[in-house]
Protein backbone atom coordinates (compact mmCIF):
# COMPACT_ATOMS: atom_id res chain seq x y z
CA UNK A 1 0.00 0.00 0.00
CA UNK A 2 1.08 3.18 -0.81
CA UNK A 3 1.54 5.72 1.88
CA UNK A 4 -1.32 7.97 0.85
CA UNK A 5 -3.48 5.35 0.44
CA UNK A 6 -2.72 4.04 3.95
CA UNK A 7 -3.18 7.71 5.71
CA UNK A 8 -6.81 8.20 3.52
CA UNK A 9 -7.81 5.05 4.99
CA UNK A 10 -6.68 6.15 8.82
CA UNK A 11 -8.72 8.88 8.74
CA UNK A 12 -12.10 7.89 6.80
CA UNK A 13 -11.87 5.08 9.71
CA UNK A 14 -10.64 6.17 12.53
CA UNK A 15 -12.50 9.35 14.65
CA UNK A 16 -10.59 12.48 15.55
CA UNK A 17 -9.87 11.29 19.43
CA UNK A 18 -9.02 7.98 18.38
CA UNK A 19 -5.87 8.86 16.72
CA UNK A 20 -3.23 7.66 18.33
CA UNK A 21 -1.59 11.01 18.32
CA UNK A 22 -4.69 13.03 18.93
CA UNK A 23 -4.00 16.37 21.40
CA UNK A 24 -6.72 18.12 22.88
CA UNK A 25 -4.33 20.58 23.27
CA UNK A 26 -0.65 20.89 21.73
CA UNK A 27 0.96 22.69 24.97
CA UNK A 28 4.47 21.63 23.35
CA UNK A 29 3.84 22.72 19.95
CA UNK A 30 2.26 26.20 20.64
CA UNK A 31 5.15 27.04 23.63
CA UNK A 32 7.98 26.13 20.73
CA UNK A 33 5.93 28.50 18.02
CA UNK A 34 5.54 31.11 20.73
CA UNK A 35 9.94 30.74 21.55
CA UNK A 36 10.44 31.28 18.12
CA UNK A 37 9.17 34.81 18.61
CA UNK A 38 6.78 34.83 15.05
CA UNK A 39 4.65 38.32 14.72
CA UNK A 40 1.11 37.01 14.39
CA UNK A 41 1.32 38.31 10.52
CA UNK A 42 4.40 35.79 9.60
CA UNK A 43 3.45 32.84 7.97
CA UNK A 44 3.34 29.63 9.58
CA UNK A 45 3.30 25.94 8.13
CA UNK A 46 2.15 22.90 9.83
CA UNK A 47 3.79 19.59 7.70
CA UNK A 48 1.27 16.69 8.11
CA UNK A 49 -1.10 18.54 9.88
CA UNK A 50 -3.87 16.11 9.36
CA UNK A 51 -7.09 16.65 11.72
CA UNK A 52 -5.21 18.00 14.33
CA UNK A 53 -6.09 20.93 17.04
CA UNK A 54 -3.10 22.94 16.22
CA UNK A 55 -4.55 24.92 13.40
CA UNK A 56 -7.59 25.68 15.87
CA UNK A 57 -5.45 27.03 18.41
CA UNK A 58 -3.29 29.33 16.44
CA UNK A 59 -6.41 30.83 15.20
CA UNK A 60 -7.42 31.78 18.56
CA UNK A 61 -3.87 33.32 19.26
CA UNK A 62 -4.36 35.35 16.42
CA UNK A 63 -2.30 33.91 13.67
CA UNK A 64 -3.28 35.52 10.51
CA UNK A 65 -1.23 33.13 7.82
CA UNK A 66 -1.28 29.82 9.22
CA UNK A 67 -0.93 26.74 6.36
CA UNK A 68 -1.86 23.16 6.89
CA UNK A 69 -0.07 20.73 4.58
CA UNK A 70 -0.92 16.64 4.34
CA UNK A 71 -1.22 14.03 1.85
CA UNK A 72 -4.26 12.65 2.92
CA UNK A 73 -7.32 14.88 1.74
CA UNK A 74 -9.14 13.10 4.18
CA UNK A 75 -7.61 14.67 6.98
CA UNK A 76 -7.94 18.06 5.51
CA UNK A 77 -11.37 17.69 5.11
CA UNK A 78 -12.02 16.93 8.52
CA UNK A 79 -10.34 19.96 10.12
CA UNK A 80 -12.00 22.31 7.47
CA UNK A 81 -15.24 20.76 8.99
CA UNK A 82 -14.64 20.80 12.39
CA UNK A 83 -13.27 24.79 12.09
CA UNK A 84 -16.73 25.44 9.59
CA UNK A 85 -16.47 29.04 9.37
CA UNK A 86 -12.70 29.49 10.44
CA UNK A 87 -11.48 27.36 7.61
CA UNK A 88 -11.10 29.75 4.79
CA UNK A 89 -8.36 31.66 7.20
CA UNK A 90 -6.11 29.04 6.60
CA UNK A 91 -4.70 27.46 3.43
CA UNK A 92 -4.80 23.96 2.88
CA UNK A 93 -2.16 22.17 0.51
CA UNK A 94 -2.89 18.24 -0.12
CA UNK A 95 0.56 17.54 -0.77
CA UNK A 96 3.16 14.57 0.14
CA UNK A 97 5.65 17.32 1.41
CA UNK A 98 8.67 15.18 -0.22
CA UNK A 99 6.84 16.49 -3.55
CA UNK A 100 5.87 20.06 -2.07
CA UNK A 101 7.11 22.90 -3.99
CA UNK A 102 6.33 26.83 -2.66
CA UNK A 103 7.12 30.42 -3.95
CA UNK A 104 5.71 31.59 -0.55
CA UNK A 105 8.48 31.22 2.52
CA UNK A 106 7.55 30.16 5.62
CA UNK A 107 8.28 31.93 9.61
CA UNK A 108 7.55 28.41 10.74
CA UNK A 109 7.63 25.18 9.78
CA UNK A 110 5.87 22.83 12.07
CA UNK A 111 6.10 18.59 11.80
CA UNK A 112 5.01 16.75 14.45
CA UNK A 113 4.94 12.83 14.33
CA UNK A 114 5.86 13.15 9.39
CA UNK A 115 9.66 13.60 9.53
CA UNK A 116 10.11 10.36 11.34
CA UNK A 117 8.31 8.38 8.75
CA UNK A 118 11.01 9.29 6.33
CA UNK A 119 12.81 5.84 6.59
CA UNK A 120 14.74 6.33 2.83
CA UNK A 121 17.53 8.75 2.68
CA UNK A 122 16.18 10.15 -0.45
CA UNK A 123 13.01 10.82 1.18
CA UNK A 124 14.93 13.10 3.34
CA UNK A 125 17.22 14.64 1.59
CA UNK A 126 13.89 15.76 -0.66
CA UNK A 127 11.98 17.01 2.73
CA UNK A 128 15.68 19.21 3.94
CA UNK A 129 15.56 20.48 0.35
CA UNK A 130 12.11 21.60 0.47
CA UNK A 131 12.40 22.73 4.23
CA UNK A 132 15.76 25.17 2.78
CA UNK A 133 14.04 26.28 0.26
CA UNK A 134 10.65 27.69 2.19
CA UNK A 135 12.13 28.92 5.20
CA UNK A 136 12.63 32.59 5.38
CA UNK A 137 16.23 33.90 6.10
CA UNK A 138 15.09 34.50 9.50
CA UNK A 139 12.60 31.19 10.18
CA UNK A 140 12.44 28.57 12.56
CA UNK A 141 11.55 25.05 12.74
CA UNK A 142 10.34 22.89 14.67
CA UNK A 143 10.21 19.15 15.12
CA UNK A 144 9.18 16.83 17.08
CA UNK A 145 9.79 12.65 16.52
CA UNK A 146 9.71 9.41 18.29
CA UNK A 147 12.59 9.27 20.55
CA UNK A 148 15.09 6.56 20.60
CA UNK A 149 12.53 4.71 23.71
CA UNK A 150 9.50 5.00 21.90
CA UNK A 151 7.88 1.91 20.07
CA UNK A 152 9.24 1.25 16.00
CA UNK A 153 6.15 1.84 14.49
CA UNK A 154 3.50 4.36 14.21
CA UNK A 155 0.08 4.08 12.80
CA UNK A 156 1.31 0.74 11.73
CA UNK A 157 4.54 2.05 10.14
CA UNK A 158 7.77 1.92 10.61
CA UNK A 159 9.53 4.82 11.67
CA UNK A 160 13.38 6.57 12.43
CA UNK A 161 13.43 7.54 16.60
CA UNK A 162 16.02 10.53 17.22
CA UNK A 163 17.62 11.61 19.73
CA UNK A 164 17.99 15.98 19.69
CA UNK A 165 21.18 15.46 18.04
CA UNK A 166 20.57 12.94 15.78
CA UNK A 167 17.50 14.75 14.86
CA UNK A 168 20.20 17.87 14.27
CA UNK A 169 22.43 15.74 12.07
CA UNK A 170 19.69 14.76 9.87
CA UNK A 171 18.06 17.76 8.68
CA UNK A 172 22.17 18.88 8.46
CA UNK A 173 23.96 22.14 8.37
CA UNK A 174 21.69 24.39 7.51
CA UNK A 175 19.74 25.01 10.88
CA UNK A 176 20.99 25.39 14.92
CA UNK A 177 19.37 23.34 17.22
CA UNK A 178 18.27 26.31 19.70
CA UNK A 179 16.42 23.75 22.28
CA UNK A 180 15.01 20.38 22.80
CA UNK A 181 12.67 18.79 25.03
CA UNK A 182 10.44 15.60 25.69
CA UNK A 183 7.15 14.47 26.06
CA UNK A 184 5.64 11.51 26.88
CA UNK A 185 2.64 11.11 24.75
CA UNK A 186 -0.40 8.88 26.41
CA UNK A 187 -2.37 7.13 23.31
CA UNK A 188 -6.20 7.35 23.31
CA UNK A 189 -5.44 3.42 24.00
CA UNK A 190 -3.81 3.61 26.97
CA UNK A 191 0.13 3.23 25.59
CA UNK A 192 3.00 5.59 26.03
CA UNK A 193 5.05 7.37 23.63
CA UNK A 194 7.70 9.01 24.59
CA UNK A 195 8.50 12.18 21.74
CA UNK A 196 11.32 14.53 21.31
CA UNK A 197 10.81 18.25 20.36
CA UNK A 198 13.18 20.30 19.09
CA UNK A 199 13.51 23.81 17.43
CA UNK A 200 15.91 25.31 14.82
CA UNK A 201 16.90 28.60 13.88
CA UNK A 202 18.33 29.14 10.34
CA UNK A 203 22.16 28.96 10.71
CA UNK A 204 23.78 32.49 9.89
CA UNK A 205 26.11 33.10 7.26
C1 LIG B 1 1.17 10.74 13.13
S1 LIG B 1 0.21 11.84 12.19
C2 LIG B 1 0.52 13.40 12.98
C3 LIG B 1 -0.52 14.43 12.61
C4 LIG B 1 -0.28 15.80 13.26
N1 LIG B 1 1.00 16.35 12.91
C5 LIG B 1 -0.44 15.74 14.74
O1 LIG B 1 0.53 15.93 15.47
O2 LIG B 1 -1.58 15.51 15.20
C6 LIG B 1 1.17 11.97 10.71
C7 LIG B 1 0.54 12.88 9.67
O3 LIG B 1 1.43 13.08 8.60
C8 LIG B 1 0.77 12.92 7.38
N2 LIG B 1 1.80 12.45 6.44
C9 LIG B 1 2.45 11.27 6.49
N3 LIG B 1 3.38 11.22 5.53
C10 LIG B 1 3.31 12.41 4.86
C11 LIG B 1 4.01 12.95 3.76
N4 LIG B 1 4.99 12.26 3.14
N5 LIG B 1 3.69 14.19 3.34
C12 LIG B 1 2.71 14.88 3.96
N6 LIG B 1 2.00 14.42 5.01
C13 LIG B 1 2.30 13.19 5.46
C14 LIG B 1 -0.35 11.95 7.66
O4 LIG B 1 -1.42 12.03 6.75
C15 LIG B 1 -0.74 12.34 9.07
O5 LIG B 1 -1.71 13.34 9.06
Amino acid sequence: MDRKTHWEDVYRTTAFDELGWHQAHPTMSLNLIESTGVQKTGNLIDVGGGDSALVDHLLDHGFEHVTVLDISSAALERAKDRLGDRAHLVTWIESDITEFRSSKTYEVWHDRAVFHFLTEAEDREKYRETMNKVVSAQGHVIIATFAYEAPPTCSGLPVVRYSPQFLALAIENDFDLVESFEELHHTPGGNKQPFIYCRFTRRKL
